[in-house]
């Protein structure tokens, strides 16, 4: 497979006289693919039902001259000020019931149905329009879905959506009762119409009425992108994809990714360090121009799961963003470094994130590849590196990983609806669990929670997974490797009760988490061989082998065969000394790196990322600040 640059370009914000030379200078960068129409539904129909396609087709025309592929963006999630007019109730709510007000972005409830024939409506117009166009060759339905906060609302239409949604599953409100356990309180209900949805209550709601509304919000998601989807097929036999975003769970990807032909992220570094990654401030510090050296690559091979072998980075930070807390200019070589690491993880395509600086509006401070005044940014030149690099180099293929790390959804909303302890983040449990692996220099691939074959997998992890699927139970139980399960695993049913039998409940592991514990951050649970359990730790019984007890004589990794359960969440040291036992167990080689370099294998390479500032000396290489290195697998 060819791997190919691109880039993210708005036509409607310059004159028409600049579009064919910008479109030469993207191709004589180098670049494949151009992005465009996304946020364009105010041109595209000025008023309601009067389309101007005139502008876009010439600007199709003009980067299609110059050899471009265009991906075209359905522009769902900017409807233009008339729709508010016209829908007035199509705005989300928030917790507060507070309406988000029109000015920004993705103003709209996923459950406004007469907002969803709207965009079933432009975006039959557009495919109708450009689905045969030989230059359209993919397709991206919305912006980033979830973004700003933007999937669960509290409005009518929600409301009147999850009704259905709640008499679709639980057939009648007395299952619903006993489902959620509504005895307790009198918050029984005699029938759908008296369900609201679970914000502006006195105390905290029933946590499986909450977790029913993410699941009904998630499937929203779901939908909303399938109607686009369902459409744009109909008219065109281009890859369909959308923009996912870093470190959000608010819907399950993996089922809205089943509809799509391509899973892309949008990968800003800096700025996700900078706004939503926790880290000590030495962290921060150490890769404040580079960026955390795992949290690309975690989602890299996230996104190759939810895209099923293909994905794409669809927008790459070029240089500073303008919504970060701190907007700091990335290291020179990092626009390269950060691409040449997506390849590496097998993405198809990598597009800068955008073509030129806005000189106006909210995005005005992010740099784009040129300058406001066209002369070419820092990122420029990386990127001309990059594709010239591209040209040169055979495929490197895509490596499959021996590592599974179980990532569910579900989990994610679980721990936010009952943390039980403030610091309880089902993200950072995993994200952690995968950091550990990428220390030892070890290929991860993340896999869904109905994964039912393991069999290519020597070590399969799968922390904090609230309930486990039947499949992947079924897997676990013929599994030939090492595994490792728990904290928290499986500690919940489906509808969000507690199960009895009490938890692990893992096939031939006998086991029982007899009691729980959150720990605030300054209460460690000492491990006798050294390290410590934060966060949370459970006290068991279990008759199953003891691997190692913490110092006060409790079980804390215990085993039957290669089926392993960890009974609390591992600092740094004692992941580290469990993942290089199991490594050993399971005949895998580790490749323990220094601080911020990172390894990733390809099909025929190894590669070496240095996120550190400074040259790192390894394996007889010198690896040059923010540098890249790859050499073909011995
Ligand atoms: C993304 C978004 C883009 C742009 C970019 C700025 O989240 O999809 O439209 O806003 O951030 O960094």
């Amino acid at each position: 497979m060819k791997r190919t640059l691109g880039v993210c370009y708005y036509p409607e914000h310059w004159p028409e006289a600049q579009w064919a030379e910008d479109a030469a200078r993207m191709a004589d960068l180098g670049l494949t693919w151009v992005r465009i129409g996304e946020f364009a539904w105010g041109l595209m129909e000025p008023t309601e039902g009067a389309y101007d396609w005139g502008w876009l087709d010439r600007a199709i025309a003009a980067l299609g001259a110059a050899g471009l592929k265009v991906v075209l963006g359905t522009p769902t999630a900017t409807p233009p000020r008339w729709m508010l007019t016209k829908y007035p109730d199509m705005i989300a709510l928030d917790r507060d019931g507070k309406p988000r007000g029109f000015g920004s972005r993705r103003h709209y409830c996923f459950s406004h149905r007469p907002y969803r024939m709207e965009c079933a409506r432009i975006v039959t117009a557009m495919a109708e329009r450009y689905g045969k166009n030989p230059h359209v060759a993919a397709w991206q339905t919305d912006n980033e879905y979830a973004c700003h906060d933007t999937v669960l609302s509290y409005s009518a239409a929600a409301t009147d959506a999850f009704r259905e949604w709640c008499a679709q599953k639980y057939q009648s409100p007395q299952a619903l009762n006993r489902a959620w356990g509504n005895i307790f309180w009198s918050m029984d209900y005699a029938s759908f119409d008296e369900i609201a949805l679970p914000n502006l209550t006195v105390t905290e709601p029933n946590p499986s009425h909450v977790m029913a509304h993410r699941h009904f919000a998630s499937d929203e998601v779901a939908s909303f992108n399938r109607a686009q989807v369902e459409i744009i097929r109909r008219h065109s036999t281009a890859p369909i994809s959308h923009n996912y975003m870093g470190q959000i769970t608010d819907f399950d990807h993996f089922a809205t990714g089943a509809d799509l032909d391509i899973a892309a992220w949008d990968a800003y570094p800096l700025g996700f360090l900078s706004d939503r990654l926790p880290a000590t401030p030495e962290h921060r510090h150490r890769f404040v121009r580079q960026g955390d050296p795992d949290f690309q690559a975690f989602h890299h091979d996230l996104y190759r799961a939810v895209g099923r072998g293909r994905w794409w980075v669809m927008e790459q930070q070029p240089g500073p963003v303008n919504w970060a807390p701190w907007n700091p200019d990335p290291l020179e070589g990092m626009a390269r470094l950060w691409a040449w690491e997506a390849f590496a993880h097998g993405a198809e395509a990598v597009c800068y994130f955008r073509w030129r600086q806005a000189p106006f509006a909210q995005e005005q401070m992010h740099a784009g590849l040129l300058r406001p005044d066209s002369a070419p940014a820092q990122a420029f030149g990386e990127a001309a590196q990059v594709a010239r690099e591209l040209a040169a180099m055979p495929d490197v293929g895509t490596a499959r990983a021996a590592v599974g790390l179980v990532f569910d959804y579900a989990s994610a909303w679980a721990w936010e609806t009952q943390p039980q302890g403030r610091d309880f983040s089902y993200f950072r449990l995993v994200f952690e669990t995968y950091r550990g692996l990428r220390r030892l220099g070890l290929n991860v691939d993340i896999l869904p929670p109905d994964t039912a074959d393991l069999s290519a997998y020597t070590l399969v992890l799968a922390p904090g997974v609230a309930t486990l699927s039947q499949p992947l139970l079924a897997a676990l139980a013929v599994h030939k490797g090492q595994s490792l399960i728990g904290p928290r695993s499986n500690s919940k049913t489906a509808d969000f009760a507690i199960p009895v039998p009490l938890p692990p409940n893992l096939p031939g592991l006998a086991a029982t988490v007899a009691r729980v514990e959150s720990l605030p951050p300054d209460v460690p649970v000492p491990l006798e061989q050294g390290g410590n359990f934060l966060h949370w730790r459970e006290k068991i019984e279990t008759s199953a082998d003891v691997v190692e007890a913490s110092v006060d004589g409790w079980p804390a990794l215990i085993c039957a065969g290669g089926l392993h359960y960890l009974a609390g969440w591992p600092d740094a040291e004692a992941l580290n000394r469990i993942l290089l036992n199991l490594c050993g167990q399971a005949g895998m080689d580790t490749d323990p790196l220094p601080e911020g370099l990172r390894r990733r294998d390809t099909e025929t390479h190894k590669f070496l990322f240095n996120y550190n500032a400074v040259a790192v000396e390894w394996g007889g290489e010198t690896i040059p600040a923010a540098g890249v290195l790859w050499a073909p697998l011995a």
